[in-house]
């Protein structure tokens, strides 16, 4: 088990390895005083795992009552952020009582965003379930949902009391999440440590890859939290990953988008000169041996038109994150036309 510690907004340990899941009651003990546990999740998450949780929740003295959100992005909403405090109100739950949340990233950002606004904010402990949850979403204090046609456009900065983050958890990951996960870790191989490129494939990762992953996620979080400066580094491949993403109708997982969006950012900093030859070839065999696809020819029209109305974009361009070598990512900014010139 490794404790990682995030010294952000009060602190907060991340307890990583397997078998996590038995800190949960006595975290949650440190988290708040209420008896009150609320415990959200969502239905897709297995029973087994919820179960484990309020086994570990009632071991610790605490009531865990269960709301099982429905699973998917699309229900990533502000609605369920309100069913979340009307649960919680209709409950009783005060502000010494607390809310856990065991899930992927969509519960989670959900949960964590209705936490922080119920009653201007309760107690939140983090159970990331998947492989995107437990090396990226989990930790840095991103909360919130999505609205209208744009994804996370209201939430808040907010951070759990703790993470426990099991990765027996991942036991029971189809393997399109699996890969999906993957995309994430390539992500932080490329910008931050290559020498993890070298362990992906279609397995699960071993525990000190994940904690690796939230080490490096820690770095970016702790240097730059309100994302203004050296964290949008991780929008690696975002940019155009989100494009992709909206271009396919959402039939892309988000992981194999950003997989895509790397590897369009990768040829674009080839075609501006900044990117060092080698590195394409670097990711792109990761990403094969993660089991994801490399080839977003039949998106590139859909996802040009798409880019123009990226969130990033100020009207003086977009914040572009560039790889000059493994590892050595630099933010660029672009305007759209450069950008879509560049790429034909
Ligand atoms: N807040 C942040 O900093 C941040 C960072 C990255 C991503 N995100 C968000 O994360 C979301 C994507 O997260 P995700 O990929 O975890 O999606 P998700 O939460 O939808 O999970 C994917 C699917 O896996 C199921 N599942 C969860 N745990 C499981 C398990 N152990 N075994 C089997 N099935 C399981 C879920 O029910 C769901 O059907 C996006 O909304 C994205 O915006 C947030």
């Amino acid at each position: 088990m490794q404790t990682i510690h995030f010294a952000l907004m009060g602190g907060c340990d991340a307890f990583v390895g397997g078998g996590a899941v038995r800190l949960l009651g006595q975290e949650a003990a440190k988290a708040f005083t209420g008896r009150k546990a609320a415990l959200i999740t969502d239905s897709g998450v297995p029973a087994e795992h919820i179960a484990l949780c309020e086994a570990e929740l009632k071991k610790a003295g605490k009531e865990p009552v269960r709301l099982v959100l429905p699973a998917g992005e699309p229900n990533k909403t502000l609605a369920a952020a309100e069913s979340i405090c009307s649960f919680l109100y209709e409950n009783g739950f005060t502000r010494s009582d607390g809310a856990v949340c065991a899930g992927g990233g969509v519960p989670l950002d959900i949960a964590g965003f209705a936490a922080a606004i119920y009653m201007r904010g309760i107690a939140f402990v983090s159970v990331p379930t998947t492989l995107i949850a437990q090396t990226d979403s989990a930790y840095g204090g991103k909360t919130g949902v999505d609205f209208r046609e744009g994804k996370n456009l209201i939430g808040c900065f907010s951070q759990p009391k703790a993470v426990v983050c099991d990765t027996d958890f991942l036991r029971t990951l189809p393997e399109r999440e699996l890969a999906c996960g993957m995309g994430e870790v390539i992500k932080y191989g490329a910008t931050a440590e290559p020498e993890i490129l070298s362990r992906v494939s279609r397995a699960i990762p071993d525990d000190d890859t994940v904690a690796e992953c939230v080490r490096i996620k820690r770095r970016f979080a702790e240097e730059d939290f309100y994302d203004t400066g050296v964290r949008r580094v991780l929008n690696f491949g975002h940019t155009f990953g989100h494009a992709f993403e909206a271009a396919s109708g959402y039939s892309l997982s988000h992981g194999q988008a950003v997989a895509y969006g790397m590897l369009a950012a990768i040829r674009l900093g080839q075609k501006l000169g900044a990117t060092r030859p080698g590195v394409y070839e670097a990711v792109l065999s990761a990403i094969k041996s993660a089991g994801l696809g490399a080839d977003y020819g039949e998106l590139w029209e859909g996802a040009k038109a798409l880019i123009r109305r990226d969130k990033k974009s100020d009207g003086s361009g977009i914040a572009f994150v560039l790889l000059e070598d493994l590892g050595r990512p630099v933010i660029s900014r672009l305007s759209v036309d450069r950008i879509l010139n560049s790429m034909k």
